[in-house]
Formats: structure tokens, C-alpha cells, sequence
């Protein structure tokens, strides 16, 4: 096994779920049942001859775990198995992702088009940090198919994208926006945090690399920080290895094993979130005090059937606006006994967050506005829990608004 290896699975007729428990595992001379923890930040070789031959991509194996790693390795091969991708390579988090995705790609003098509804972090990467190195960006309505064509330019090298979004849980057409994309010779890279690997399947819509917080639904259970890209070897050899290599944003091998072993519960676990936050979704929809629900597995999202057509199941993520105002969201939120205020999400727990004092909170009331978060919109994480004792929760948290 090593890092310039093909994927030992990826031609193995197993399905997902299999590749899920199995997908990628390389065991050490000890048979080990579950996989090895290789917490090593270097390697030996037998002869300085080994080491020459190592560097220079002669024979496999590992050199350095910022470039590469077993256990590391393993994760990779395992999720680029789940997404049905050539490769993959895992980082420390998913905005170093998200960074490495585009930074590794872009040069001065590119553009950058991106649906504006997106997560804080995305939004400031491409909004003033590309600017910065001379890689311009256009935000636009990511609903609106006239909008990408209309923005697009000649030096558009990159389209960037969140379907559903973070936190109005707005949907994109993935397969318009690629095939606008692929038409101006561009990348459609989409950050597929909300949907999960197990729910929507980028690629089949034609995106060219997707990108992944691992923090949230592939660990889900709220332990480590880490992130993963998604391409074909094409562009993973060509772009983004290098860069990985001399930047380092490494994902830790003891974050590695964490995130390899949710991967063989990820399946379960999400479909079971999205069991759960179909019904409190469901709840919320029809109670007397929230003014508005939003939840791609309800009729009444304005792009419902979208939805259903690119997700086999609406997830887990609700957003809601308490009728009032900032003052009632928060009454209701500190009433809660089961779900925990968090601004984290894809977790075993319901977590809870008020977006516009906390991951939306840097932009402008204008921008937020233009965004549908209001100063009553909460996004709920729905958990693990029973459901009935969250609707329990919510209903009595709710009673004396
Ligand atoms: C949609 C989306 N993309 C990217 C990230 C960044 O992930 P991380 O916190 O692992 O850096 C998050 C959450 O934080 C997110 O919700």
C-alpha cells in the first residue's frame, strides 16, 4: 500500500455497504480484525538505495506522513469507494478541503462563479481570499440557471457550489449546473456536507471534484476535525497531491482511524438522521409558532421535487424561523432539554444553532437578508435520539411562546 498505489477495491463487484465495512483495508503481518493506527510521522528504509528509489516514485510505499500515511490512506481509499471517485485525499478539516480544492487549481487572473448561499468559511475564501491573489469570484442566485450562464466569463475556471445549502437548505441543479459549467470548459467542485455521500452522489450529476467536512456525518459523533476531496486521478495526480504535499494541511492518522471506522456505521446512521429529521421537520411544518419551515423532504419547499430527484432521502438538517423574532427563537432554544445549542452539525446529538449571531454572523443583516436567515431562523441538526422524544422537547419548549 502507498500513496501513489491503485485503489487495492476499487474493481471489486462489492456494494457500498460492503465497501463500507471492508473498502480499502490493508492488514499489518498481525491479521489485525480491526484496522491499524500507524501514529507515525516518518518511515525507514533498509538501504539509502530504498530511499533514493522511494523518492523518486520507483517503488511503493511511504516517505512522510504529511504526504501520506497507512491509516490515512486506508480512509482515502475507503470513501473514494463510497463516492465512486478515481481518488481521494483526506486533510485536517473540511475548509482545508474546500482551500485545497480551489487554491490547488486556480492561478491569478482566473474566475471564480459560486451560489451565494453557502457556509460562512466558503464564502470568505472566495469572496476575499482568492480576490487577494488575483482570482476574481462572482456570487450569484445558484437557483437560478440564467444567472450561472449570464455570470460566466472567459477565464471561469471554476464553479462552486452547496446543495442543499448552509443554512436555508437551498438546492441547486447539479446536472444544469455542470453541464454550464463543462460548456465554459470550467470545474464544478460542490461541497456535498448537508446531502452526505450516502444521500446525493455528486459525480452521477456530472460534478468534476466534491469536497467533504468529515467533522460532520462521516464522524457523527462530534469527536475529530477532518475533510476530504473527491476527483478523478486526473486531477488529483496533476493539482491537488502536490499541493497537499508542500502545504500540509495533513489529517492526523488518529483522526483518520476515527473517521475510517464511522465510515462502516455512515450508512445506518445517516439514513436513521433522515428518518428523524423527516419527522420533526414534519412537526415544525404544522406547528401554530413557527413561521416558516424549510426541509428539502417537505412538499412545501419551493424545491421539493428537485430535491427528491437528486437526494433519495431530505437529511437531517432543518431550518425554522420561531415566529417573532430573535427574542422567541432564543427563549425557545434555552428551553430545550435534549437538543444542545452547537453551531457543529452531523452528529448523534441534535444540535441546534441561531445562524445569524453565529456561522452566518459576519456578514452584513442586508447579505444575511438576501440569504432568508432572519433574526428568528434557527437550523436544527436532527440526531440519533428517539424521535418522539424530540418532538417531545420541541413541543414543550415551544408551549409558553
Ligand atoms: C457546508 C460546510 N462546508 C464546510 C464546512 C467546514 O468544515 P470544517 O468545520 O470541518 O472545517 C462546514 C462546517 O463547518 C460546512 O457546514
Amino acid at each position: 500500500m502507498s500513496q501513489s498505489d491503485d485503489l487495492p477495491n476499487a474493481r471489486t463487484t462489492w456494494r457500498p455497504r460492503t465497501n463500507l465495512v471492508h473498502g480499502g483495508t490493508v492488514r499489518s503481518s498481525f491479521g489485525e480484525t480491526s484496522e491499524a493506527m500507524f501514529l507515525t510521522s516518518g518511515y525507514t528504509y533498509e538501504t539509502m538505495e530504498a530511499a533514493e528509489r522511494r523518492f523518486r516514485n520507483e517503488e511503493p510505499g511511504f516517505v512522510y506522513s504529511r504526504f501520506s500515511n497507512p491509516t490515512v490512506r486506508m480512509f482515502e481509499e475507503r470513501i473514494a469507494l463510497l463516492e465512486g471517485a478515481e481518488d481521494a485525499r483526506a486533510t485536517a478539516s473540511g475548509m482545508a478541503a474546500v482551500t485545497a480544492a480551489l487554491f490547488c487549481q486556480l492561478q491569478a487572473g482566473d474566475h471564480v462563479l459560486a451560489a451565494k448561499a453557502m457556509f460562512g468559511s466558503c464564502r470568505y475564501i472566495i469572496e476575499e481570499l482568492l480576490p487577494r491573489f488575483g482570482v476574481s469570484s462572482t456570487l450569484i442566485d445558484g437557483r437560478d440557471l440564467d444567472a450561472w450562464k449570464k455570470a460566466v466569463q472567459p477565464n471561469t475556471k471554476v464553479f462552486f457550489l452547496e446543495t442543499p445549502s448552509n443554512p436555508t437548505l437551498e438546492i441547486i441543479d447539479l446536472r444544469a449546473v455542470a453541464g454550464i459549467a463543462h460548456d465554459a470548459g470550467a470545474r464544478l467542485v460542490v461541497d456535498n456536507v448537508f446531502a452526505t455521500p450516502i444521500l446525493q452522489r455528486p459525480f452521477e450529476f456530472g460534478a468534476d471534484v466534491v469536497v467533504y467536512s468529515a467533522t460532520k456525518h462521516i464522524d457523527g459523533q462530534g469527536r475529530c476535525l477532518g475533510g476530504v476531496v473527491l476527483s478523478d486521478a486526473a486531477f488529483i495526480n496533476d493539482y491537488l497531491s502536490n499541493f497537499l504535499r508542500q502545504t500540509g494541511p495533513s489529517l492526523s492518522p488518529f483522526n483518520a482511524w476515527v473517521l475510517l471506522k464511522s465510515l462502516e456505521t455512515v450508512d445506518l446512521r445517516v439514513r436513521e438522521h433522515a428518518r428523524n429529521g423527516q419527522i420533526v421537520a414534519d412537526l415544525l411544518d404544522a406547528h401554530p409558532k413557527i413561521a416558516r419551515t424549510l426541509y428539502p423532504g417537505l412538499k412545501s419547499h419551493p424545491q421539493h421535487e428537485l430535491a427528491m430527484k437528486q437526494m433519495s432521502m431530505g437529511g437531517n438538517i432543518v431550518a425554522f424561523d420561531v415566529a417573532g423574532g430573535k427574542d422567541e427563537a432564543f427563549r425557545f432554544a434555552n428551553a430545550l432539554k435534549i437538543i444542545r445549542i452547537s453551531n457543529n452539525l452531523g452528529d448523534a446529538k441534535s444540535l441546534l444553532t441561531h445562524p445569524a449571531t453565529t456561522t452566518h454572523q459576519r456578514l452584513t443583516p442586508e447579505v444575511r437578508a438576501e440569504l432568508g436567515i432572519g433574526d428568528g431562523t434557527l437550523r436544527l441538526s436532527v440526531g440519533l435520539e428517539d424521535p418522539q422524544d424530540l418532538v417531545n422537547d420541541i413541543e414543550t419548549a415551544l408551549a409558553p411562546l
